[in-house]
């Protein structure tokens, strides 16, 4: 009788154990996953390549998770979000456009992907970041661009890729129109939300200065040493900018309507005032940039407009922008660091749209 009594204690005792060790469990799984947020996580079903693990291992900042399922080939990666500031930036960095560019060693990135993105593996990128630089004829500035630039927004831990947007022909060329031209064809192809519209000759001198959007349309490029790193004027919203898509949708983009140089960024600060909206920037410090010395482009001279039309902006906006851009895409290159688009953009005035994008 005491025997058996003592044997049902026994197994009660028993049964308590289990199930206070499965309420452990429970909980611990329960505080984990409410810790990283599952929600917000990528979940890979693939088993990650040798790169992809040996930089799991490394960077600070990013407590990474492997948790084998019941299969035990796959096994399920969960990104913490990148933190704030990556640790990776190194601060003041040598700019000089006499030294030799190797692109291909700069394509030997293994988690480049052909058309210039790229997106870290130790961790979940706040933004989809689309850089567009308006171009045309400036090869070699392009090289030194790529050349400085992959290796400072993949420290920068960003979701990106690069769009080259390069205007067909030998017509005035318009930077502002190239620009709505690249916001239109990066949404086409990757849930971007965040826009840097950067010249090609800009290349920023501290990577602490982040090529991602922030509250307030940001102005990156503050301090460019052909302007004595100084801000010419208050309000310039030149050389390189950011702007979220919302940001940008709020001013109906840009205008299609400043040929030749000049106006168009003073027309664009123009508009983020008109709603309301306010330009941040960097410190004098980190917004430092090195522009690349060059002669003036052909087909690209002061624009006698220019005055005129960012004296009406505010008329102007709701219908010129990028509810009314018309373009067509002549050419499509996909290079391991970029991807360049030839457009059709007409010219000033008299452009019949062969086919319209938006
Ligand atoms: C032009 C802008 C230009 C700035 C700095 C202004 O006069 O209108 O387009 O960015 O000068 O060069």
């Amino acid at each position: 009788m005491g025997e058996s009594h003592n044997f049902r204690l026994l197994v009660i005792i028993c049964n308590l154990v289990v199930a206070m060790g499965a309420l452990h469990i429970s909980v611990m799984v329960f505080y984990y996953l409410r810790h990283s947020g599952a929600g917000e996580y990528v979940w890979s079903k693939q088993v990650p390549t040798a790169s992809q693990r040996a930089a799991f291992t490394t960077p600070p900042g990013a407590e990474d998770v492997a948790v084998v399922s019941a299969n035990v080939t796959e096994v399920t990666w969960i990104l913490e979000k990148c933190p704030e500031t990556s640790p990776h930036l190194v601060g003041p960095l040598r700019v000089e456009f006499s030294d030799p560019v190797d692109l291909d060693l700069i394509r030997q990135e293994p988690l480049l992907m052909d058309g210039g993105h790229y997106k870290p593996s130790e961790c979940l990128s706040v933004q989809k970041v689309a850089l567009i630089i308006p171009f045309r004829h400036r090869e070699q500035h392009l090289k030194y661009w790529l050349n400085y630039l992959h290796p400072i927004l993949q420290r920068q831990q960003l979701d990106y890729g690069v769009y080259v947007i390069e205007q067909d022909g030998e017509g005035t060329f318009n930077r502002a129109k190239l620009m709505n031209v690249g916001y239109a064809e990066a949404l086409k192809e990757y849930d971007y939300d965040c826009f840097v519209f950067s010249d090609v000759d800009i290349i920023p001198m501290d990577d602490r200065n982040t090529y991602r959007c922030y509250e307030q349309p940001r102005h990156l490029s503050v301090a460019v040493d052909k302007f004595g790193f100084r801000l010419p004027y208050a309000q310039i919203f030149g050389g390189v900018t950011a702007l979220s898509k919302d940001q940008y949708l709020k001013i109906n983009g840009f205008s299609n309507n400043y040929w030749g140089w000049g106006g168009e960024d003073d027309d664009v600060s123009n508009r983020l005032s008109f709603r309301g909206m306010s330009i941040s920037r960097p410190d004098v410090m980190t917004g430092k940039c090195k522009m690349i010395r060059h002669d003036r482009d052909k087909n690209n001279d002061p624009n006698p407009q220019r005055f005129d039309r960012i004296a009406h902006t505010r008329e102007t906006m709701d219908t010129d922008g990028i509810n009314s851009l018309t373009y067509s895409v002549v050419k499509v290159e996909k290079d391991k660091l970029f991807t360049k688009l030839t457009v059709d953009i007409g010219k000033a005035d008299t452009f019949t749209p062969t086919q319209t994008h938006i």
